[in-house]
Formats: structure tokens, C-alpha cells, sequence
């Protein structure tokens, strides 16, 4: 949940740290800070709640300069945000820390570390490691010996990436267990350069050659070079990955927020996942391979029911699957968050494969989920994931990679309708294997970026319809179906970015309680299929309409439902095609949000209490 930056280089580390935490921020934004070694050797420590803003103002002011460096911007768990609470975390001046994770058993080694003479200056349980790193024998003035600070490291619980400076040389270590951290390499004129990252967006700007440290991993970075030990304690190395991305993807461009733009990159961000996934319109398994597509070809035929699991949006498009694998494969589909799955003991019926969804994949609870599920018995475990470098990327036997590019709103949007062209491919590859129709679903799909377009296309009409919605104080949303999902979804959106009270039931369900939130005023928004189940579907509209309720409905315009009294109407783009319907109404619900959000003033790419990777539990 935070974003851990490091820079080991000749020159004054304080703007690379500096730019490295804005590009970091969406991971945790509630104080920040960064230390270095000055000139003459001494660490210095700088630190701000509040925003990454406020550290560069502070860092102005205070004209901080020096090399190497590290730095931090925080999300907090263990105390409130204020200056003392933000890293980095110091003893005695002699050595300083970044910290991203949990440390679970840091009420114990604070009480032995209090009974020690420690001085605790925070309320956090990072400062822990600090006195834990602090008590070891230091090499002959050249600071902690790696392996001596793995020992140390090891007699913490929970998890941690660390980067750690120390006064007495110019280096910097890294380590990682259960949280991610990157190692960047500095190419052309920043040859021989080190950076420590907690994801690729930082470092891009900087070099496009990173490697990812494994859990247990140590390094040791200097002018020499980068040197890795493992959990064990013996040199390894890991392999270098040069990165494709465009540092300027991670830009706004033209629009207000990451969101927005993200919103409408969602069009290539469909087309460039199905175009991973398809070859002359034939869905392939070489893409969800890890390495070996006969190993792929023969696991899915073997499929004969699937297990689900995610969190948050990727949740809801687990659902949206759902329906399309019962549909298409006829396969049976049990759909589970991870924070709840995680701590069950499941039944795993023969020839059940196990999909986890996650766009960061880095989520702790979906991490978990998949680390219990490889140890149940389940036929094999596949991942669905948009970013390659991640633990679940690593951990799971098959592998989809989404191709949303960065997505760094912390509101995850063309990630959903990536993950369901996916989860689309995935139902047409199992129904392939199951000697089901596919081909003319396949065909369909070319339309998709096309018609997503049209969806988006629809901006202005909704954002007509936001300044009602950004009044409410609590917004009901109702779906049926396939559409049910992507109406939590909105919902989802709605609360995360605009803060609004906004929850989802099933239409159906309106009687057996939730109508009773239904009174004059009480807003509610309803996305409306023209299906078989538009007949019911209408007399839940009626049952709201009659109690005063004021509707919003996205509609296929073939309902013949139109505006009148109480109710607005927002025609979304019509088709009988279930793989389409998802993907055309979930843009428009999500344009709501942002455009509520946006009459709401909060803060949309960042919003209040959230951050882009919930990397703990
Ligand atoms: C989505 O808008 C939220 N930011 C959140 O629910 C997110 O989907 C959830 O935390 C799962 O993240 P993941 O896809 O990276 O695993």
C-alpha cells in the first residue's frame, strides 16, 4: 500500500527520488519523505504528511541534496499520517529505512527493543527493523554485511520491501518478502545507476531494464555494481527485463485525471488484449501458457468446473464470467472474494481450475487466496493479470497478461474491461475444448473496440445528468443478470471516487428488503438490457417509480423506455450480444462516476483512503 523509491547514482539524488514518488503516489498518498547522504557523509532525513507536493515543497525550502538516497510515499496502517509517522525511519543517525508491508510481530520486538534503551520517535512497525538492523555488528566501517542483516530480517513476521541507507559508504540495500520491489539499471549516460522501485511506473522514466528481487532476496547495490543474495544467503541473480512501455503512458495527456484518460484508452486497451488472445479470429492457448501451450491445450480439456476468486473490480468481473462460462462452456463457475476464500477450507471437486484476477497482482488477499489454492488439490491455478512483473504473474501455473498498459487511477477501469476480454477468451477457448459453438462469438468479437467507442461517445449526456446525482446522498443501484456486476461495478466506482453512499442489489431482490430505501428524492440507476428478463426487469422500475423514486437508466434504446417524469434515460448502444453487453455499459457507469465526482471536487485519481495496490491485508 505504499511506494518505496531508492536512487544510487553519482548525481544529487533528491529530484530522481522526488519524481520517482509522483509516479508512485497512487499506491499511498497520506505522507511522504526521503533521506540522503550530503556531501559530507551525514544522513539527512526530510519528511511531510500530507501529499508528495508537500515534500517537494519542503525539499525546496530546504535546498536537501545528496546521494544516494530513498524515499517513501505512505499509506498508512500503523499510526496516524503526520511528520513523525512518515518514512523513512532513522537510528542514531546511522542508518535509515523505507518500508512497504506489515510487520505482525512488531508489539513484541518493540516491547524487548523498549526493555533494550530503544527511543521510539513513531507510532508505526516499521521502526522496529530500524533497531533490529541498528543492533548489528557492523562489517569494518562498512555497514551492515548482507547477510548478517538477513538474519535480522528474518526474525520478522509478515511482510516488508525495504530500502535501507546507511552512513559510512554509499550504497544501498534492498530486500523484499511478501511485498514487491524492483531493482532498475541505469543504461546510456546513467550506465552503472541503481534504482529501487515498488513497480515499473517509476522507473520508466529512468530506464526501461529493471529485475524483479524474489521473496527472501537481498541487494546490495554500489558503485561496483548490484550484487543479490537469496534467502539462503547465496549469490544469485535474477533475470533483466527490458520494458516496452512508454514512460509517457503513465502521463494525463489531455485529460483532468489518469481516470479519464483511462477510461477512454479502454477501446485498444479491449483491442490489444483480444488481439493477444486470437489468431485469425481462432482463440489460442499458446497466450495463457507458461511457457508450454500443449500443457495449456491439455489442462483446459481436462476442465470440468471453475473456481473464481478476486477482489474489488476484478471481483466483479469474475462475475460477468460467470455467466458467460455457465453459457458458453457449460462449465459450473463458484465465484469467491479472496479476503473470504482465503481463510476457508474449500472442497475442491476434481478438475476444478482456479482463476485469480487482479490487475496489480499484487493483492494480498488474492496472493493468499491463490498460495492456499495451490496446496487444495485444485486442477491447476490460472492468473489473469496486467502487470508481468508481479508476485501472481510469478506464482501461478497459466497466465493471461491483460494489455490495459499502467493503469494508475486508483479507480480501475479499461483493467475491468480488459480482464473481460479476457475472461471472454478464456470462455470461448473452454468452450472450443468442449466441442461447444464458438466460432460466431469469436466473429463478434472484432466489433468490440468499436462499438466500446460508441459507449464512450455518450460522455456529454451523462455528465447532463451528474449534477442531480452529485446532490444525492445515497444512490441505489439496481441490475439483472449479466448486467448485475457491471451495475455493482458502478456502484463500486461511484462510492470510490465521489465518496457517495452508493450500494447494488439485485433488481429482484428490491421486495425482500432494499425497497424500503425507496422514498420521493431517493436516487437510483439501473442499467436495462433489452433481454427476456426486460419484463421483470420494467416491473421493478414501476415498483421504484410508484414510492417517488427517480430513476437514471442506461437502456438499449429497442426497450422503448424514454425520459419522463422521474425518470432519465441514457441509450447505450444495442446488441443481443452477451460479450458485448458488459463492455458497452460498464464505460458509461463508470463516465458517471467520474463526472459526479468531478461536480463532488475530491480527488479522483487519488481518492481519500484507498490506494492502487492493496498490498496488505
Ligand atoms: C477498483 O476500482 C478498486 N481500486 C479495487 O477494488 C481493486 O479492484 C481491488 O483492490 C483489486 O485490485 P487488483 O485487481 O489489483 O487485485
Amino acid at each position: 500500500m505504499c511506494g518505496i523509491f531508492g536512487v544510487l547514482a553519482r548525481r544529487d539524488a533528491v529530484p530522481l527520488l522526488l519524481g520517482g514518488l509522483a509516479l508512485l503516489e497512487y499506491r499511498g498518498y497520506d505522507s511522504a519523505g526521503l533521506a540522503v547522504l550530503e556531501e559530507g557523509g551525514a544522513l539527512r532525513l526530510l519528511k511531510s504528511a500530507g501529499k508528495v507536493k508537500d515534500l517537494c515543497r519542503k525539499a525546496a525550502a530546504d535546498a536537501i541534496r545528496g546521494r544516494p538516497g530513498i524515499a517513501h510515499t505512505r499509506w498508512a496502517t500503523h499510526g496516524p499520517p503526520t511528520d513523525l509517522n512518515a518514512h523513512p525511519h532513522a537510528c542514531g543517525g546511522r542508518l535509515a529505512l523505507v518500508h512497504n508491508g506489515i510487520i505482525e510481530n512488531h508489539e513484541v520486538l518493540r516491547r524487548e527493543q523498549v526493555r533494550r534503551g530503544c527511543r521510539f520517535h513513531s507510532d508505526t512497525d516499521t521502526e522496529v527493523i530500524v533497531h533490529e538492523l541498528d543492533r548489528c555488528p557492523r562489517g569494518n566501517g562498512t555497514g551492515l554485511p548482507p547477510r548478517a542483516a538477513q538474519e535480522v530480517l528474518g526474525r520478522l513476521e509478515g511482510s516488508y520491501a525495504l530500502a535501507i541507507l546507511e552512513t559510512g559508504n554509499r550504497r544501498l540495500l534492498a530486500a523484499r518478502r511478501g511485498s514487491p520491489l524492483l531493482i532498475g539499471l541505469g543504461c546510456g549516460a546513467a550506465a552503472g545507476e541503481y534504482y529501487i522501485s515498488s513497480d515499473l511506473a517509476a522507473l520508466l522514466p529512468l530506464t526501461s531494464r529493471y529485475l524483479v528481487l524474489e521473496d527472501g532476496d537481498l541487494a546490495e547495490l554500489d558503485e561496483e555494481g548490484a550484487r543479490i543474495y537469496d534467502a539462503a544467503g547465496r549469490r544469485v541473480t535474477r533475470p533483466v527485463t527490458e520494458t516496452r512501455l512508454d514512460p509517457a503512458s503513465s502521463d494525463k495527456g489531455p485529460h483532468g485525471h489518469h481516470m479519464l484518460k483511462e477510461i477512454h484508452e479502454q477501446p485498444q486497451a479491449v483491442r490489444a488484449t483480444l488481439e493477444a488472445g486470437l489468431r485469425a479470429g481462432v482463440p489460442q492457448a499458446a497466450p495463457w501458457s507458461s511457457g508450454d501451450p500443449e500443457e495449456t491445450e491439455r489442462i483446459l480439456a481436462q476442465v470440468r468446473r471453475l473456481h473464481l476468486v478476486a477482489c474489488g473490480t476484478s471481483y466483479h468481473a469474475a462475475l460477468v464470467a460467470a455467466y458467460w462460462l455457465e453459457k458458453h462452456a457449460r462449465l459450473p463457475c463458484r465465484v469467491d472474494i479472496a479476503s473470504e476464500f482465503r481463510y476457508r477450507d474449500p472442497v475442491v471437486e476434481e478438475r476444478t481450475l482456479f482463476v485469480c484476477i487482479s490487475q496489480s497482482g499484487e493483492t494480498a488477499d488474492t496472493l493468499a487466496a491463490l498460495r492456499r489454492a495451490r496446496e487444495a488439490g485444485y486442477l491447476a491455478t490460472l492468473g489473469i493479470c496486467n502487470t508481468p512483473q508481479s508476485a501472481l504473474a510469478r506464482e501461478v501455473q497459466l497466465l493471461f497478461l491483460t494489455r490495459a498498459g499502467l493503469e494508475r487511477g486508483v479507480a480501475s477501469t479499461k483493467a475491468f474491461t480488459a480482464q473481460l476480454a479476457a475472461l471472454q477468451l478464456l470462455s470461448l477457448l473452454l468452450a472450443k475444448a468442449r466441442g461447444r459453438p464458438w466460432e460466431a462469438t469469436a466473429r463478434n468479437l472484432e466489433r468490440l473496440p468499436e462499438r466500446l467507442r460508441e459507449s464512450l461517445r455518450l460522455e456529454q449526456r451523462i455528465k447532463d445528468c451528474a449534477a442531480t446525482l452529485a446532490a444525492a446522498d445515497h444512490i441505489l443501484f439496481l441490475g439483472r443478470g449479466l448486467l448485475l456486476p457491471v451495475a455493482m461495478e458502478g456502484a463500486l466506482k461511484l462510492k470510490e471516487v465521489s465518496y457517495l453512499r452508493a450500494e447494488c442489489y439485485p433488481a429482484g431482490e428490491l421486495k425482500h428488503g432494499p425497497l424500503a430505501l425507496v422514498e420521493p428524492g431517493v436516487r437510483v440507476v439501473v442499467p436495462v438490457l433489452n433481454g427476456e428478463l426486460l419484463p421483470k426487469l420494467r416491473t421493478n422500475l414501476e415498483e421504484v417509480k410508484a414510492r417517488g423514486g427517480e430513476m437514471l437508466l442506461f437502456v438499449d434504446p429497442r426497450t422503448g423506455l424514454e425520459d419522463q417524469q422521474g425518470v432519465r434515460v441514457i441509450h447505450v448502444p444495442p446488441t443481443e450480444d452477451d460479450f458485448q453487453a458488459p463492455l458497452l455499459y460498464a464505460p458509461p457507469l463508470q463516465l458517471l462516476a467520474y463526472h459526479v465526482a468531478l461536480r463532488r471536487g475530491t480527488d479522483i485519481d487519488q481518492p481519500r483512503n484507498l490506494a492502487k495496490s492493496v498490498t496488505v491485508e
